[in-house]
């Protein structure tokens, strides 16, 4: 069988594409390089450029490679942006994930898995959040999200296909220098870039209700939520086993901004202290995940830690600056 990868030459999902075709899945990727790098992708993973809201692309490439399965990373992901132009996140977020379900049930494929988010949940109170903690996100993006996965159940259910949705904590790492996120969006790049521009690395807010003050967050490596697609989808390929099902990637272990930039002085070797800045609006105190269901329903768990997960972004990001 063939999977289709959609945002394939992502950051996340060149990740996925490479472990599946390492596992011996047979993977076409779909990206429309808006964020995408294709030398990301193995050299035996084809590369269809194009984009998730082109309906009558996305059937010829389901029929022409034969596709059995669909992972879907594409998506636009930054908070800030969804908060300045809602229909824009709308549009490719949910618009093109409606696009996609109706090739899929309409070239009959059975199998599905959606890139959901921890942004689903919002800023729940909870010291674990299990799948059953209430969602209520924050931002369009969070919005997207969970209307996605609205979407996917209510399609598995029309068509009869089996899904998945992954709520992803938040990720980091690189499982090879060239497969790192070149973005900066996230805490650990954002940290590096204060760092290469000779500036101390900034914490918003040191007075939350945290052992440290600061918010504490549930890292995982690229890597191992890359393997946590795979178990995924061959659960998705079990046929019997499947239906909708949606679970948290995370460690279900919390690291405060604090430790984690005090983790990123000690790799780097450029410990400069933090400058405390007020708190961002919308970041909540502690957002941890309970990794309970994942290891129980996709026989999954996390293997690296954030040390780890640090140096290997490092690795990347110093490729990345040519250093
Ligand atoms: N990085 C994180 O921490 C994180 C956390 C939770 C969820 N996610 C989700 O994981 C997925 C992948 O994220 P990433 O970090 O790899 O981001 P990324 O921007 O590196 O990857 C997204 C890819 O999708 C492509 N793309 C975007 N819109 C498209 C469209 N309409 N059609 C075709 N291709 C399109 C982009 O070119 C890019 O290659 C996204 O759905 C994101 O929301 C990411």
């Amino acid at each position: 069988m063939t999977w289709l990868i959609t945002g394939g030459a992502g950051y996340i999902g060149a990740h996925v594409a490479r472990a599946m075709a390492e596992s011996g899945e047979r993977v076409v990727a779909l990206d429309d390089l808006s964020a995408g790098v294709p030398a990301r992708l193995p050299a035996d993973v084809p590369l269809v450029r194009g984009s998730s809201l082109d309906g009558e692309l996305l059937k010829r490439v389901l029929a022409e490679h034969e596709v059995s399965g669909v992972v879907h990373l594409a998506a636009r992901k930054q908070v800030g942006e969804s908060v300045d132009r809602p229909t824009r996140y709308y549009q490719e977020n949910v618009g093109g994930l409606a696009t996609l379900l109706d090739a899929v049930a309409e070239a009959g494929i059975r199998r599905f898995l959606f890139s959901s988010s921890a942004a689903v949940y919002g800023n729940p109170e909870a010291d674990l959040i299990t799948e059953d903690t209430p969602c209520a996100p924050v931002n369009p993006y969070g919005e997207t999200k969970l209307a996605g996965e609205w979407l996917v159940r209510a399609a598995g259910r029309a068509h009869g296909i089996a899904t998945v949705c992954l709520r992803y904590f938040n990720v980091a790492g690189a499982a090879a220098p060239e497969l790192a996120d070149t973005g900066v969006f996230n805490v650990v790049p954002m940290v590096f870039d204060r760092l290469t521009r000779g500036e101390a690395p900034r914490i918003f807010g040191d007075d939350y209700p945290t052992p440290d003050g600061t918010c504490v967050r549930d890292y995982i490596h690229v890597a191992d939520l890359a393997e946590a697609h795979l178990a995924a989808t061959r659960r998705l390929s079990a046929g019997d086993a499947a239906g909708d099902l949606t679970v948290n990637i995370g460690r279900g272990e919390g690291v405060s901004v604090r430790e984690l930039v005090t983790l990123i002085g000690e790799v780097t070797g450029d410990r400069r202290p933090a400058v405390v800045e007020p708190r961002r609006p919308g970041d909540a105190p502690r957002a941890v995940a309970s990794a309970e269901r994942a290891a129980a329903e996709l026989g999954w768990t996390a293997r690296r830690g954030v040390r780890e997960m640090v140096e290997s972004a490092w690795r990347g990001w110093r490729l990345h600056q040519g250093r």
